[in-house]
């Protein structure tokens, strides 16, 4: 199984360039299934999850291809209308597919998504709301079946937790079904707008993203377009907080900092100089970092819940007391026991994270839980002093594209073995 290896101790200087977003590719990805033709969407990142979900396209009959960057899709030949088990139960967010798929064929079947490392993922929201869009859902033993025997009808639904999966599925369902749809109290994450730029470009007419109520009014068709996804919020970070541990400097390019205001303050908290020039972001972390006494994350634009592990990692060298708590997942502090093994002096009470900040990490060997916290690991590594072996790196590879590659252009000493 590969592994990375990270000799510590070195600052982080000089510039990368931040990758396409996960969370955008994904939904994008699943929405040209509306689209009869071939779509291209661009800035797609070379990710385990990205590969997952072509896989699923051409299952269910698509002919796509990945060259640079940019994925074609040709839905002409799509038959099928069920995801397969194993890739839904691969890769959780492959639920996003299922209004996609609602809306071009009017019924769909994936099996029932099972929990992930963060803890039980349902999808009682997405269910709910494609009922009151006349969906008929079958839960069978391991699989669901979705049929919408009259068509998907618009509706006027409330979330009653600002779910991103269920407003990007709801969107998916609304765009040409007969009617106006209505989503209150919408999940408002950068990557639902990016999701409705791409749809209202294919013809599609979706208002008020970004804020809490959304308005679809259904079309009938949608024709294929082109699209460049948005930069990834949660891998900047990453390399903030990378750089913000090691004590270095970078400049980011391709940053939309407007998406990361609420890390961008906590950086500051700790004493760190963010600067935000256009697509840039110029960032120098102080000699040593100070504590952050209360970080609670929340739904966008609050703190989000995947830079969580990465600021809790680079705080494990603050001097004084940090606290997170996780308001989100159940399940989001899985990589702390692992962060331990490097020194990090941490307690974990349900939701809630205490660090105290030590002098210096130690290098150890230690495992990925998930993604964000294999990313965790990664920074504590970077400042840890010796070598740090990082396995199950698959998580790693499912969110981020040549993280090895990249830091090490920033000076670090990562190898994959
Ligand atoms: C998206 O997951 C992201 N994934 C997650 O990123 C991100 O952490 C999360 O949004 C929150 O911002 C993708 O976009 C592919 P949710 P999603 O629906 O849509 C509960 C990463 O690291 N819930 O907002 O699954 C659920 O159990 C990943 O890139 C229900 O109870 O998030 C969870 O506790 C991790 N019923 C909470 O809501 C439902 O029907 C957040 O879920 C749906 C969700």
């Amino acid at each position: 199984m590969p592994k990375l290896l990270i000799n510590g101790g070195r600052s982080l200087q000089g510039q990368v360039t931040v990758q396409g977003a996960k969370n955008s590719a994904l939904p994008l990805l699943a929405a040209t299934v509306l689209c009869k033709g071939t779509s291209y969407i661009h800035n797609c990142p070379k990710l385990s999850d990205v590969y997952a979900s072509i896989n699923i396209l051409k299952y269910l009959g698509c002919k796509c291809t990945f060259v640079n960057n940019s994925v074609s899709v040709d839905t002409s030949t799509l038959v099928c209308r069920r995801i397969p088990d194993r890739l839904m139960l691969k890769m959780r967010s492959s639920v996003i597919f299922l209004g996609a798929i609602l809306g071009r064929c009017g019924n769909a079947v994936i099996s029932s998504p099972g929990g992930c490392e963060l803890g039980p993922r349902p999808i009682d929201l997405h269910i709910s709301a494609l009922r009151r869009m006349g969906v008929i859902v079958k839960e069978k033993h391991g699989f669901i079946e979705f049929d919408a025997p009259n068509g998907l009808m618009g509706a006027e639904i409330n979330l009653s937790f600002a779910s991103v999966g269920a407003t990007e599925n709801i969107i998916l369902a609304a765009v040409t079904a007969s009617g106006t749809t209505v989503i209150h109290n919408a999940a408002k994450e950068p990557e639902i707008c990016d999701l409705a730029d791409f749809l209202n470009s294919c013809g599609a007419r979706v208002n008020g993203v970004g804020s809490d109520t959304i308005t679809i009014y259904g079309v009938n068709k949608l024709k294929c377009t082109s699209h460049t996804v948005i930069s990834d919020r949660i891998v900047a970070a990453t390399y903030m907080a990378a750089t913000a541990i090691t004590g270095g400097e970078i400049v980011l390019n391709d940053a939309i900092a407007s998406h990361l205001t609420a890390v961008n303050s906590v950086f500051e908290e700790a004493g760190c100089i963010v600067k935000c020039i256009g697509k840039k972001i110029h960032f120098k972390a102080p000699k040593r970092l100070s504590s952050v006494p209360k970080i609670r994350t929340t739904i966008h634009p609050g703190f989000p819940t995947d830079a969580g592990p990465l600021i809790l990692a680079m705080l494990t060298l603050s001097c004084g007391t940090s606290i997170i708590i996780e308001n989100i997942f159940e399940n989001r502090f899985r990589y702390v026991d692992e962060l331990k093994r490097l020194g990090a002096n941490i307690k974990v009470e349900g939701r809630v994270a205490v660090v105290e900040g030590v002098r210096s990490l130690s290098s150890a060997s230690c495992k990925c839980t998930d993604l964000r916290g294999g990313a965790a690991l990664v920074i504590a590594g970077l400042a840890a002093n010796g070598t740090t072996i990082i396995d199950d790196i698959y998580h790693i590879k499912r969110g981020y594209e040549k993280i090895d590659y990249n830091l090490s252009l920033l000076g670090a000493d990562v190898k994959e073995i």
